[in-house]
């Protein structure tokens, strides 16, 4: 594992010599945001030693490298799922280059349905912790030390501090923005109207397929994560509950203009 990281990173660095000090994951619908970076390299992930090949829809499949915020960052503009037939080994990979890499810090967004009933299609939600429901952990198998200790510590995944810092901008901005729990489903569907409920009453505000497997790596790589979700639809309500992967997608777009505000203004003051 150690061997393929190095190899992807070389070639990286082969390609573009400076180090980004943040990494961003951009999730279904949410891709436009790599218009805000000054971009300076763009690598296909099929250029990439060992790096995954992206099949979903709406997602490009590159690592977009350039200035954000006074910063250097990496973007991935696409990201692998579970569902799509990866290992949790390849659904992880990604961030286990980015930090090795030199990012400091990761910043995720993600689409995802909203199981607190309060949410409404369009809403943010900064995640503050997440369940893993049936997801497979990434870390299973023979622990690699170099990359962190073989029982992380999970009571601080999504660290407080920057999301008091993401708070006060969407404050600052009159963004409404909702605190909440992500629940990790492994999809491909969409829940049932029995799944929603249960999910919900389990502790979930909202519900995704993607993020907990890369928080849990870069938890154990000891990388701060900063995670957002756009709620583009709520299964939880019983006349609201047919879902497609299009309504996701056109939820994610038109919310994405509050999402790309905290996301720069966040990553400007880190
Ligand atoms: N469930 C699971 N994943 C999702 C959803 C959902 O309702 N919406 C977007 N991603």
């Amino acid at each position: 594992m150690i061997k393929k990281i190095n190899e992807a990173v070389a070639f990286i660095k082969s390609r573009y010599k400076e180090q980004p000090s943040v990494g961003i994951v951009l999730g279904s619908g949410l891709g436009s945001f790599v218009n805000e970076i000054e971009t300076e390299a763009e690598i296909s992930y099929k250029d990439i030693p060992h790096f995954p090949e992206s099949t979903v829809e709406g997602h490009s499949g590159k690592l977009i490298f350039g200035n954000l915020g006074g910063k250097k960052v990496v973007a991935m503009a696409g990201r692998f799922h579970y569902y799509e037939g990866y290992t949790t080994q390849e659904v992880v990979f990604p961030i286990r280059v980015l930090k090795y890499l030199g990012i400091q810090t990761l910043v995720i967004s993600n689409a995802a349905g909203g199981l607190n009933t309060s949410y409404k299609v369009g809403d943010l939600m900064i995640i503050k912790d997440h369940i893993s429901m049936l997801t497979i952990n990434p870390l299973l198998g023979k622990n690699e030390s170099e990359f962190g200790p073989r029982f992380p510590d999970m009571s601080e995944p999504y660290k407080n501090r920057l999301i008091e810092k993401a708070k006060k901008i969407a404050t600052e901005n009159n963004i409404v923005i909702n605190e909440g729990v992500y629940v990790g489903v492994t999809g491909p569907t969409f829940e049932t109207r029995s799944e929603y409920k249960m999910l919900h009453l389990l502790g979930g505000d909202a519900v995704g397929m993607s993020t907990v497997q890369e928080v849990i790596a870069a938890v154990h790589l000891g990388l701060p994560v900063f995670a957002m979700s756009v709620i583009t639809d709520v299964g939880i309500r019983d006349d609201e509950n047919k879902i497609t992967h299009e309504e996701v997608l056109q939820a994610a777009r038109e919310a994405e203009p509050k999402l790309t505000l905290i996301f720069k203004q966040l990553i400007a003051q880190l």
